[in-house]
């Protein structure tokens, strides 16, 4: 028997219909149509369907669509306004922050979410943060001077 729940994903209201099992992960995907947020380990290890979930990163392949009832969820596409990019993306583009890209949009928004409650934060800070998101491709390093740049940019 389906539940009804409403969300709203990324600022827009979405009412729905859904399996008391379905993946909060699987219903933003494929029933909003945020593919933003990528499937891969499903099973809480790698980071990469992060979304923000009432202002907090959470894994979204661990939680159930349910669970979201009444709830705000942003994802990657939620990031830039009006279009434009955020200076935090920017920055990952000038530092070639990413490769195949799998891990940006759970970064993006892992370091979204540091940067908003720790404007000035350590290398260290920016590490711990973004402990939970795996990269197969970079060696992190780009990733953490983008971050880094960014607070030093907002703080000037
Ligand atoms: S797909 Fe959710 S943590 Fe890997
Ligand atoms: S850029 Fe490929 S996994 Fe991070």
């Amino acid at each position: 028997m389906k539940l009804p729940i409403t969300m709203i994903v990324n600022g827009e209201t979405w009412p729905l219909d859904v399996e008391p099992n379905e993946v909060l992960l699987d219903v933003i995907r494929n029933r909003v149509g945020a593919k933003g947020a990528k499937i891969g380990c499903e099973r809480g290890d790698c980071g990469t369907c992060t979304v923000l979930f009432d202002g907090r990163s959470i894994r979204s392949c661990l939680m159930l669509a349910v669970e979201a009832d009444g709830h705000e969820i942003i994802t990657v596409e939620g990031i830039p306004e009006n279009g434009v990019l955020s200076n935090l993306q920017d920055l990952f583009i000038s530092h070639n922050s990413f490769q195949c890209g799998f891990c940006a949009p759970g970064i993006v928004l892992g370091a979204h979410e540091l940067l908003r409650d720790n404007p000035n934060p350590s290398r260290h800070d920016v590490q711990h943060a973004l402990a939970g998101n795996l990269c197969r491709c970079t060696g992190y390093e780009p990733i953490l001077d983008a971050v880094m740049a960014a607070a030093e940019e907002a703080r000037s």
